[in-house]
């Protein structure tokens, strides 16, 4: 009886070495505009049920009209939950970020030295920008249309609401420049002081996926989500055309030269179809969660 008693114990222990070997590392969920961790919890269930025992931590933050706080900060209140997460998981954590929280991730992952992030993960982010006037736009600026939205949001009043951070006019390229306080300098478009050092810390992660597809209906261009962005004419030049990664301003260059950045393009989605569509889990979120 002793002797089975101790072989029972061997038997956990082992079960337990290996579960804490095998085990799968944290993931932090961001969400989008006018949502809330509510709208993600079909990705939560996702995760669950193929990764049994993974701690997922949705950002119960900045939910519905708070969303469109100025991006500045929400990184900065962002950051100061997450980071502790970060400090606990020793192997590090993976990020899985929504939309316009792509571009929140991107903004904590420049700012934060100490970082973990192993996986970031955009799902449907306009990480180029955003010229294109959806509803939620609408939203906000009921009476303007798309050609003269850059009128407001170049300006600091505009600044302080989240989609002007990202709002980038293809016209309106000086504008653009000099008045936007967030996009631009996040995608080294615009010289700045901490440029390096953004990208040093942007570089600290494994892996880059992006995620998206021509019938989103919301993120235009499209190919936004996958770095590429119109030009002065409004014809989409793709990600490896563009300065951002011939130059590699912030780190996108190095990432794919190393094999760091995955790609993966579905149709047949709508934006807000994204997380609860399985297929997309199973070809591109799940393989990086481990
Ligand atoms: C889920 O994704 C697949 C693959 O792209 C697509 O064909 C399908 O229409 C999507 N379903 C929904 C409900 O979005």
């Amino acid at each position: 009886m002793k002797n089975f008693e101790l072989l029972c114990l061997a038997f956990f222990c082992t079960t337990c070495m290996y579960v804490s070997v095998a085990g799968y590392r944290p993931v932090i969920i961001v969400h989008g505009i006018l949502d809330s961790p509510k709208q993600l919890s079909g990705l939560a269930r996702f995760i669950a049920k193929s990764h049994p025992g993974t701690e997922v931590i949705p950002v119960n933050m900045f939910n519905y009209l708070a969303s469109f706080k100025r991006l500045w900060k929400q990184v900065e209140s962002i950051k100061r939950f997450v980071y502790p997460i970060m400090q606990k998981a020793k192997d590090g954590v993976h990020l899985i970020c929504f939309s316009q929280g792509g571009l929140i991730c991107r903004g904590i992952l420049a700012t934060l030295p100490t970082h973990n992030v192993h996986s970031l993960i955009c799902l449907s982010s306009p990480l180029a920008g955003q010229y294109g006037d959806t509803s939620y736009l609408r939203h906000f600026f009921p009476r303007y249309i798309k050609p003269r939205v850059h009128r407001i949001c170049y300006n600091p009043l505009g600044q302080r609401i989240s989609v002007c951070n990202y709002w980038k006019d293809p016209h309106q390229e000086n504008r653009y420049l000099k008045g936007n306080n967030y996009l631009p300098l996040l995608n080294g478009e615009r010289a700045h002081s901490n440029i390096l050092s953004w990208k040093r810390n942007f570089l600290r992660i494994k892996k880059l996926v992006l995620i998206g597809g021509p019938d989103d209906g919301v993120i235009t261009p499209w190919q936004s989500s996958l770095f590429g962005f119109y030009d002065s004419n409004e014809n989409v030049v793709d990600m490896k055309h563009q300065n951002w990664y011939l130059k590699d301003t912030f780190g996108l260059k190095t990432l794919d030269a190393n094999g760091g950045l995955h790609q993966c393009v579905f149709s047949g989605v709508r934006h807000t179809s994204w997380h609860s569509n399985f297929t997309v889990f199973r070809d591109c979120i799940e393989p990086w969660l481990t």
